[in-house]
């Protein structure tokens, strides 16, 4: 008895811990508390600056987490340009002209290596506190951040051509690719809940208004068709919610409205009562499960196949490889 409670307690423990790296390793909540204690809050500070500066930014960050931890896990390689030798992820279709934020990774990245007396934090980790800290700074509530990310040596546009989700997908593709990362229907139908914030360009939804207005409101559709022509102009931005800098569950009421910008994200509200229509729903009416659940969904995104221990290295600059 006594011996399976010892072991309970140790699954429970590697559960907090999250999931091992490969090398086995494992991220933990206080990796840098001796390396250098100030590199959270030397993070929060310029996320919070950059967020006064450009409300939009928080999204963007936490966007480019997303993006780094679909393709081959959370290890910093979306922030690596190209070079003679490799085509990295930055012009990825869907990240090209539209993934943002590397200035502000680049000042985050430079106050640490400051704060720290030198190169200590990785990148891979400055995107998952940035992340955190920009839900924390637009509204949300905050969730445990583990750390202990180490940084790719590469980069691949193909691999996130092949990972990142389109927003053309249908509702069983949106789940297939999910599910490709060890996520379920619930942590798509949640994570998706970041599209509280942020914008879309024009290109993503023209489709949706102009092609899908049996599942759109009419005065929603109107508004949008002002701003993004049936053909031409890919730019225009219009916002992923009615509040897009604030984090709410106005997200899921729009949904269950026929407000939905993106193809994919009406996908998950069809009103056919189906098992996400019931997610969304309950979203939409219980914004403290929103808070909790999304917290524990980010915590399961940033654990996406992480290098530790000896593996990748601490980028001295997020967007190029250290030199040898
Ligand atoms: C489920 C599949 C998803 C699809 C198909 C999708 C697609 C998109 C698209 C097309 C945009 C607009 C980009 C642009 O026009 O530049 C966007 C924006 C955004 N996405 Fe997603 N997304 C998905 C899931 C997620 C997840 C899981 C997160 C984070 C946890 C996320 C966070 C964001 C944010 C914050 C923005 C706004 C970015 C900004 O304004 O700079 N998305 N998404
Ligand atoms: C990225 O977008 C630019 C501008 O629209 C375009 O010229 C370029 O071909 C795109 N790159 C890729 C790899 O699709
Ligand atoms: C709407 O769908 C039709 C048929 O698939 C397509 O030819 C047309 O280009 C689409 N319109 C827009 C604005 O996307």
């Amino acid at each position: 008895m006594a011996a399976m409670l010892v072991c309970l307690a140790m699954i429970a423990a590697a559960a907090l811990a999250g999931a091992p790296g490969a090398s086995g390793q494992e991220l933990t909540a206080d990796y840098y508390a001796e390396s250098c204690p100030q590199a959270l809050a030397t993070i929060q500070l310029v996320v919070g600056a950059a967020i006064v500066k450009e409300p939009r930014m928080g999204a963007s960050l936490v966007r480019l987490h997303f993006h780094d931890c679909f393709v081959n896990g959370c290890d910093g390689s979306i922030l690596l340009d190209d070079t003679d030798d490799m085509i990295g992820e930055k012009t990825a279709q869907p990240n090209n002209m539209s993934v943002r934020g590397f200035d502000v990774i680049d000042a985050i990245k430079s106050a640490v290596n400051t704060a720290c007396l030198g190169n200590v934090v990785s990148c891979a980790d400055i995107l998952a506190v940035a992340a955190r800290d920009s839900i924390v700074a637009l509204g949300g509530s905050s969730y445990d951040v583990l750390l202990g990310r180490r940084d790719a040596t590469t980069a691949s546009l193909d691999d996130a051509d092949d990972s990142i989700p389109n927003p053309f997908m249908d509702l069983p593709e949106l789940a297939a690719n999910f599910e490709s990362q060890g996520l379920t229907l619930r942590d798509l139908v949640v994570l998706s809940g970041a599209h509280t914030l942020g914008y879309s360009r024009c290109v993503f939804y023209r489709d949706r208004i102009y092609n899908e207005t049996d599942t759109l409101d009419p005065s929603y559709a109107a508004s949008l068709d002002a701003r993004c022509p049936p053909a031409g102009e890919d730019e225009p931005l219009a916002s992923l919610d009615d509040t897009p800098t604030t984090v709410d569950t106005d997200y899921y009421r729009g949904l269950m409205q026929g407000r939905a910008l993106l193809h994919t994200d009406q996908q998950l509200y069809r009103g056919h009562g189906g098992a996400s229509d019931g997610m969304v729903r309950y979203y939409a009416e219980n914004p403290d499960k929103f808070a909790e659940d999304f917290g524990a969904a980010m915590l399961k995104l940033g654990g996406l196949g992480p290098l530790t221990g000896d593996e990748g290295e601490v980028r001295e600059d997020c967007r190029v490889v250290n030199q040898q």
